[in-house]
Protein backbone atom coordinates (compact mmCIF):
# COMPACT_ATOMS: atom_id res chain seq x y z
CA UNK A 1 0.00 0.00 0.00
CA UNK A 2 1.21 3.79 -0.95
CA UNK A 3 1.47 5.63 2.08
CA UNK A 4 -0.44 8.69 2.14
CA UNK A 5 1.36 11.78 2.81
CA UNK A 6 -1.28 14.85 4.30
CA UNK A 7 2.27 17.59 4.59
CA UNK A 8 1.00 20.95 2.90
CA UNK A 9 3.29 23.30 1.34
CA UNK A 10 2.98 27.69 2.29
CA UNK A 11 6.18 28.61 0.28
CA UNK A 12 6.20 31.59 2.44
CA UNK A 13 6.88 29.87 5.26
CA UNK A 14 10.47 28.97 3.52
CA UNK A 15 10.93 32.48 3.25
CA UNK A 16 10.27 34.03 6.35
CA UNK A 17 11.17 30.73 8.77
CA UNK A 18 14.64 32.13 9.25
CA UNK A 19 14.20 35.86 9.85
CA UNK A 20 11.50 34.80 12.60
CA UNK A 21 13.53 32.27 14.22
CA UNK A 22 16.32 34.98 14.37
CA UNK A 23 13.61 37.09 16.48
CA UNK A 24 12.47 34.50 18.95
CA UNK A 25 16.07 33.46 19.80
CA UNK A 26 16.23 37.13 20.73
CA UNK A 27 12.92 37.85 22.53
CA UNK A 28 12.36 34.26 23.93
CA UNK A 29 13.26 33.56 27.82
CA UNK A 30 16.28 31.74 28.08
CA UNK A 31 14.31 29.24 30.24
CA UNK A 32 12.80 25.82 29.13
CA UNK A 33 9.47 26.70 28.88
CA UNK A 34 6.43 25.44 26.91
CA UNK A 35 5.88 27.74 23.46
CA UNK A 36 1.66 27.05 22.34
CA UNK A 37 1.95 28.14 18.30
CA UNK A 38 -1.36 29.35 17.76
CA UNK A 39 -2.46 28.98 13.92
CA UNK A 40 0.33 26.64 12.82
CA UNK A 41 -0.70 26.29 9.46
CA UNK A 42 1.09 23.55 7.34
CA UNK A 43 3.27 22.77 10.42
CA UNK A 44 6.48 24.07 8.40
CA UNK A 45 7.36 26.80 10.61
CA UNK A 46 6.63 24.07 13.60
CA UNK A 47 9.21 21.55 12.20
CA UNK A 48 11.54 24.37 11.40
CA UNK A 49 11.35 26.05 14.74
CA UNK A 50 11.55 23.46 17.30
CA UNK A 51 14.88 21.75 16.72
CA UNK A 52 16.34 24.92 16.79
CA UNK A 53 14.59 26.13 20.27
CA UNK A 54 15.36 23.13 22.19
CA UNK A 55 15.13 22.58 25.04
CA UNK A 56 11.78 24.91 24.77
CA UNK A 57 8.91 22.89 23.92
CA UNK A 58 7.01 23.24 20.77
CA UNK A 59 2.90 22.91 21.03
CA UNK A 60 1.20 23.87 17.03
CA UNK A 61 -2.11 23.97 17.34
CA UNK A 62 -4.82 24.46 14.42
CA UNK A 63 -8.57 24.76 14.64
CA UNK A 64 -8.64 23.11 10.66
CA UNK A 65 -8.49 19.64 11.16
CA UNK A 66 -6.79 19.17 7.25
CA UNK A 67 -4.20 21.25 8.60
CA UNK A 68 -3.59 19.45 11.69
CA UNK A 69 -3.19 16.25 9.89
CA UNK A 70 -0.69 18.50 7.76
CA UNK A 71 1.21 19.42 10.98
CA UNK A 72 1.38 15.61 11.90
CA UNK A 73 2.35 14.29 8.71
CA UNK A 74 5.61 16.53 8.73
CA UNK A 75 6.01 16.04 12.20
CA UNK A 76 6.58 12.57 11.66
CA UNK A 77 8.41 13.10 8.24
CA UNK A 78 10.48 15.31 10.53
CA UNK A 79 10.58 14.27 14.37
CA UNK A 80 11.92 16.14 16.92
CA UNK A 81 11.90 15.08 20.59
CA UNK A 82 10.26 18.93 21.84
CA UNK A 83 8.14 18.94 18.97
CA UNK A 84 4.21 18.44 20.12
CA UNK A 85 1.32 17.04 18.48
CA UNK A 86 -0.76 19.06 17.12
CA UNK A 87 -4.03 20.48 19.40
CA UNK A 88 -7.42 22.00 18.30
CA UNK A 89 -7.84 25.38 19.13
CA UNK A 90 -9.80 28.37 17.93
CA UNK A 91 -8.88 31.30 19.44
CA UNK A 92 -12.78 32.98 18.28
CA UNK A 93 -13.87 30.04 20.83
CA UNK A 94 -14.94 31.28 24.27
CA UNK A 95 -12.41 30.43 27.29
CA UNK A 96 -10.47 28.34 24.47
CA UNK A 97 -7.54 28.26 26.83
CA UNK A 98 -9.53 26.14 29.23
CA UNK A 99 -9.60 23.07 27.43
CA UNK A 100 -5.62 22.79 26.79
CA UNK A 101 -3.90 20.17 28.73
CA UNK A 102 -1.68 21.41 31.61
CA UNK A 103 1.46 22.70 30.39
CA UNK A 104 4.84 21.23 31.20
CA UNK A 105 7.14 23.05 31.31
CA UNK A 106 5.48 26.16 32.14
CA UNK A 107 3.84 27.96 29.31
CA UNK A 108 6.54 30.86 28.54
CA UNK A 109 5.33 32.34 25.36
CA UNK A 110 2.52 32.21 22.57
CA UNK A 111 3.23 32.40 18.82
CA UNK A 112 0.99 33.56 16.18
CA UNK A 113 2.14 33.67 12.87
CA UNK A 114 -0.38 35.38 9.71
CA UNK A 115 -3.25 34.92 12.00
CA UNK A 116 -4.74 38.13 12.86
CA UNK A 117 -5.20 39.60 9.48
CA UNK A 118 -6.75 35.95 8.00
CA UNK A 119 -9.68 35.71 10.72
CA UNK A 120 -12.27 37.81 12.24
CA UNK A 121 -11.28 40.72 14.50
CA UNK A 122 -13.10 38.31 17.37
CA UNK A 123 -10.48 35.98 17.22
CA UNK A 124 -7.86 38.90 17.49
CA UNK A 125 -9.60 39.63 20.79
CA UNK A 126 -9.88 36.10 21.57
CA UNK A 127 -6.25 35.75 21.31
CA UNK A 128 -5.17 38.37 23.41
CA UNK A 129 -7.92 36.97 25.99
CA UNK A 130 -6.29 34.07 25.88
CA UNK A 131 -2.58 35.05 26.15
CA UNK A 132 -3.60 37.46 29.28
CA UNK A 133 -5.07 34.17 31.23
CA UNK A 134 -2.36 31.70 30.11
CA UNK A 135 1.00 33.84 30.56
CA UNK A 136 2.60 34.51 33.71
CA UNK A 137 4.89 37.32 34.63
CA UNK A 138 7.02 37.60 31.73
CA UNK A 139 5.34 35.94 29.52
CA UNK A 140 5.97 37.19 25.49
CA UNK A 141 2.86 37.13 22.46
CA UNK A 142 4.61 37.36 19.36
CA UNK A 143 2.67 38.16 16.45
CA UNK A 144 4.07 38.09 13.16
CA UNK A 145 2.14 39.74 9.78
CA UNK A 146 1.53 43.22 7.78
CA UNK A 147 -0.23 45.59 9.71
CA UNK A 148 -1.46 49.19 9.33
CA UNK A 149 0.01 51.70 11.11
CA UNK A 150 -1.07 55.12 11.89
CA UNK A 151 2.51 57.17 11.40
CA UNK A 152 3.81 55.45 8.20
CA UNK A 153 2.06 54.98 4.91
CA UNK A 154 0.86 51.55 3.59
CA UNK A 155 3.18 49.81 1.41
CA UNK A 156 1.11 49.19 -1.99
CA UNK A 157 1.65 45.36 -1.78
CA UNK A 158 -0.14 45.81 1.74
CA UNK A 159 -2.79 47.57 0.70
CA UNK A 160 -3.73 45.10 -2.00
CA UNK A 161 -3.12 42.00 -0.36
CA UNK A 162 -5.63 44.11 2.46
CA UNK A 163 -8.26 44.47 -0.50
CA UNK A 164 -7.43 40.54 -1.52
CA UNK A 165 -8.19 39.97 1.99
CA UNK A 166 -11.33 41.77 2.46
CA UNK A 167 -12.91 40.35 -0.85
CA UNK A 168 -12.30 36.85 0.43
CA UNK A 169 -14.20 37.34 3.44
CA UNK A 170 -15.44 41.15 4.53
CA UNK A 171 -14.45 40.30 8.10
CA UNK A 172 -10.60 39.33 7.24
CA UNK A 173 -8.50 42.20 6.87
CA UNK A 174 -4.66 44.08 8.03
CA UNK A 175 -5.10 45.35 11.29
CA UNK A 176 -4.48 48.70 13.16
CA UNK A 177 -0.99 48.04 14.93
CA UNK A 178 -2.32 51.16 17.43
CA UNK A 179 -5.73 48.87 17.64
CA UNK A 180 -3.92 45.56 18.70
CA UNK A 181 -1.94 47.19 20.82
CA UNK A 182 -4.51 49.22 22.75
CA UNK A 183 -6.57 45.58 23.05
CA UNK A 184 -3.20 43.42 24.06
CA UNK A 185 -3.15 45.68 27.62
CA UNK A 186 -1.79 45.02 30.16
CA UNK A 187 0.04 43.24 27.92
CA UNK A 188 2.86 45.81 26.86
CA UNK A 189 4.93 46.22 23.37
CA UNK A 190 8.25 44.87 24.14
CA UNK A 191 9.47 45.54 20.54
CA UNK A 192 7.90 46.08 17.04
CA UNK A 193 10.44 44.66 14.39
CA UNK A 194 10.55 45.40 10.98
CA UNK A 195 10.51 42.22 8.83
CA UNK A 196 10.98 41.26 5.32
CA UNK A 197 8.20 41.63 2.67
CA UNK A 198 6.63 44.33 5.04
CA UNK A 199 6.07 42.32 7.81
CA UNK A 200 6.23 43.20 11.27
CA UNK A 201 7.03 41.33 14.34
CA UNK A 202 5.21 42.86 17.45
CA UNK A 203 6.40 41.11 20.80
CA UNK A 204 4.31 41.88 23.63
CA UNK A 205 5.06 41.21 27.28
CA UNK A 206 2.59 40.17 30.56
C1 LIG B 1 -2.54 32.06 6.63
S1 LIG B 1 -2.59 30.65 7.64
C2 LIG B 1 -1.07 30.87 8.55
C3 LIG B 1 -0.47 29.57 8.92
C4 LIG B 1 0.95 29.66 9.47
N1 LIG B 1 1.01 30.33 10.74
C5 LIG B 1 1.87 30.31 8.47
O1 LIG B 1 2.29 31.45 8.68
O2 LIG B 1 2.13 29.67 7.45
C6 LIG B 1 -3.83 31.03 8.81
C7 LIG B 1 -4.14 29.89 9.75
O3 LIG B 1 -4.99 30.41 10.78
C8 LIG B 1 -5.86 29.40 11.16
N2 LIG B 1 -7.00 30.03 11.85
C9 LIG B 1 -8.03 30.68 11.28
N3 LIG B 1 -8.91 31.08 12.21
C10 LIG B 1 -8.39 30.69 13.40
C11 LIG B 1 -8.84 30.81 14.74
N4 LIG B 1 -10.01 31.40 15.02
N5 LIG B 1 -8.09 30.29 15.73
C12 LIG B 1 -6.90 29.69 15.44
N6 LIG B 1 -6.43 29.55 14.19
C13 LIG B 1 -7.17 30.04 13.18
C14 LIG B 1 -6.22 28.72 9.86
O4 LIG B 1 -6.75 27.42 10.06
C15 LIG B 1 -4.88 28.71 9.14
O5 LIG B 1 -4.18 27.52 9.36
Amino acid sequence: MVPTDDRRYAPATQRNREPILGVLERVLPQAAGSILEIASGTGEHAVFFAPQLAPRLWLPTDPDPAARQSIAAWRQSQPAANLGAPLAVDVSQPDWWLALPKFSPALQAIVAINLIHIAPWQACLGLLAGARALLGPGGILYLYGPFLQADRPTAPSNLAFDDYLKAQNPHWGLRSLETVITAAQPLQVVKILAMPANNLSVILQL
